[in-house]
């Protein structure tokens, strides 16, 4: 039986068609998606996904095909025939991945979009402060933000990095008087990063608040309606959150592959990330900025838990701050050295006294 090359193509294409579908969505390449912004941003990977696999296994099925099928064969030294230029074939493959870059350009920012990227309020809100104004090169900025310049609105960014430094929890170790940039935080809103409410929650607040401050090497977060501490991030699943990222001293970046989502943690300004966790769960909360030797410790946990078992979290939270204060004011330990006083910590991490007895002299010479 002869059959067609026609019809050997559509078979292939056919069979690659079906596999590229189904290894697009089974390619168990991703962790848990556990917000609802994690399940858009994984839409767009298995699209993609599925393309990429179409492609390489066209390709590489030609290349193994055509290999094997022209090889050479025994007593055969001639030259092949000299192929060169075929412009229908070029126009082909220049406009095939052409669409599709396109398609998935557009594609992505529509999830960029349905995730809150653009956040067109935010930007519209902060004016450009004077100073930058003045900066070389700002003439180009203008034309791209007349305007902002024109507006005559309070800087919302000043107020809301001003807000956040009330923070009393993060106040101690913030060292705000040590970073420059804190008299001008930037009311350039066209540059503050933020990743704000998916467009049909545009405008309304945040279900619950949670702040979070980066600093090397740990993750401080804060709760302002509580004024708890913690090193965990605890967030009651279901309802939409609003995380305030700050950082003491250098840049951090604030990361949880299971939602799929990254935020800078800059200083000296405020940066946002919103988002609904769907599924309950501990996930990795990881810095994902190099912030200096230790960065690669800089990491915690995102507890995604029932609204009752949050609340249950935060009472003891605050009972247990209470306590440590009251203990805080009983040992004052002003009389003991250093390592005397944190020798019952560091058994537990296994440093000997006199190691940190060197390291602390060590630091004074
Ligand atoms: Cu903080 Cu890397």
């Amino acid at each position: 039986m002869n059959i067609p090359s026609s019809i050997w193509s559509l078979l292939i294409g056919i069979v690659l068609t079906l596999v590229s579908l189904w290894y697009g969505q089974n390619h168990g390449l991703l962790p848990t998606a556990a917000s609802s912004e994690a399940l858009l941003v994984d839409e767009l990977f298995n699209t993609m996904m599925t393309i990429s696999i179409g492609l390489f296994l066209f390709v590489e099925g030609i290349l193994i095909y055509c290999a094997f099928k022209y090889r050479r064969r025994q007593g055969d030294n001639s030259d092949g025939p000299p192929v060169f230029g075929n412009v229908p074939l070029e126009i082909l493959w220049t406009a095939i991945p052409a669409i599709i870059v396109l398609g998935i350009s557009i594609y992505s920012f529509d999830v960029y979009n349905e995730i809150g990227g653009f956040s067109p309020h935010e930007l519209h809100d902060a004016p450009v402060a004077q100073e930058a104004v003045s900066m070389p090169g700002s003439a180009i900025a203008a034309t791209l933000s007349d305007s902002l310049i024109a507006s005559a609105a309070p800087n919302l960014n000043q107020e809301k990095s001003d807000r956040a430094r009330l923070d009393p929890a993060t106040a101690s170790v913030r060292n705000d008087d040590q970073i420059p940039q804190k008299r001008d935080a930037p009311g350039m809103g066209l540059v503050t990063p933020s990743i704000g409410p998916s467009p049909d929650r545009e405008g309304k607040p945040p279900e619950f608040v949670v702040n979070i401050t980066g600093m090397q090497y740990a993750w401080i977060v804060t709760y302002p309606d509580t004024g708890v501490v913690s090193s965990e991030m605890h967030v009651p699943v279901g309802r939409e959150v609003l995380v305030n990222i700050a950082a003491n001293d250098v840049i951090h970046a604030f990361w949880v592959p299971e939602f799929r989502l990254k935020q800078d943690a800059i200083p000296g300004r405020q940066s946002e990330v919103r988002f609904t966790p769907k599924i309950a769960g501990e996930y990795p909360l990881i810095c994902a900025e190099l912030c200096g030797p230790y960065h690669g410790a800089m990491k915690t946990k995102v507890i995604v838990e029932t609204q009752q078992a949050f609340d249950q979290w935060m009472q003891e939270q605050q009972v247990a701050s209470n306590d440590s204060l009251n203990q805080a004011v009983a040992v004052n330990p002003s009389d003991i050295s250093t390592a005397e006083f944190l020798a019952p910590y560091t058994k537990d991490m296994g440093i000997q006294s006199e190691t940190l007895e060197q390291i602390h002299s060590n630091h004074h010479h």
